[in-house]
């Protein structure tokens, strides 16, 4: 399905009924990294899942895309769903959207689950080299960062050829100027550590013992940072935990979400 949001074409996926989870992905992936989780529960939720702009069959416009504009996208998008208060779910860079969205609309956000993220800001290194990665696409596409990123998604001891196949396959719709759009973004997005301490909803933290891209120390510090949160550590899982151990990580999410029991305030 598609909606115009703001200035953009938006790509989601909207299905079931109930409580409502929006499911944010990670960077340069597509909300096909997520189709594990919609098939699972859209049998007992109601299951968001939106290609950021940029990715997917979202649309992409120039210039750097702030955690925020992300944020004003999806809270767009929910609108026009007439969603209500919603579960949020967000992957990596969709955790990094997560906290400005927990920031900017903090009545639409009912529960948190934060996979494989961090609340730290880029060191001035980090940032400088995703500014680098940045001049690559432009000058050269975006096979650069599927090449660099894509080897990092699973662990390093899962050799599913078919599985590798399929993660390369989220991230090449992903369009140039959203990939330069979304490095320059989170090269300048904020430090959020010192907000973990006010979040008030329920907040699941889970993550990939074999991540190497944000280590499970990161998820950690989240856990012990966040009043009341739950950690888990999947294993023989990499940074794409949700799609690499689907079974677990679903088992994980709706025994917490059962636990929660979420009340759905606005129906479809
Ligand atoms: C992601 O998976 O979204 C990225 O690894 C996040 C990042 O590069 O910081």
């Amino acid at each position: 399905m598609r909606l115009t949001v703001n200035d953009v074409t938006i790509g989601y996926t909207d299905e079931g009924r109930g409580v409502p989870l929006l499911f944010v992905h990670g960077f340069p992936l597509s909300r096909g990294a997520w189709q594990k989780q919609i098939d699972a529960l859209r049998s007992s939720y109601r299951v968001i899942a939106p290609d950021l702009r940029g990715f997917g069959e979202s649309e992409a416009r120039t210039g750097p895309v702030t955690m925020a504009q992300y944020t004003d996208d999806l809270h767009a998008l929910l609108q026009q769903l007439k969603s209500g208060p919603v579960v949020l779910i967000g992957h990596s860079m969709g955790g990094y959207v997560s906290f400005a969205f927990l920031r900017q609309y903090p009545k639409m956000v009912h529960g948190l689950v934060l996979v494989g993220t961090k609340a730290a800001k880029d060191t001035p290194e980090a940032a400088a080299g995703r500014r680098a990665t940045a001049e690559k696409v432009q000058a050269n596409g975006i096979e650069v960062v599927i090449e660099a990123m894509a080897p990092k998604m699973l662990a390093a001891d899962n050799h599913d050829r078919a599985m590798a196949e399929q993660v390369r396959g989220l991230m090449t719709p992903s369009k140039p100027a959203g990939v330069i759009g979304a490095l320059l973004g989170m090269a300048e997005r904020p430090d959020v550590t010192a907000e973990l301490a006010c979040i008030s909803v329920p907040t699941l933290v889970i993550t990939g013992a074999d991540d190497t891209l944000i280590p499970s120390r990161e998820s950690e510090k989240l856990a012990q940072s966040i009043p009341g949160s739950q950690l888990n550590i999947v294993p023989h899982a990499g940074h794409l935990v949700a799609f690499e151990q689907a079974d677990k990580f679903n088992h994980v999410l709706n025994e917490w979400l059962d636990r929660a029991a979420f009340p759905v305030l606005v129906s479809a």
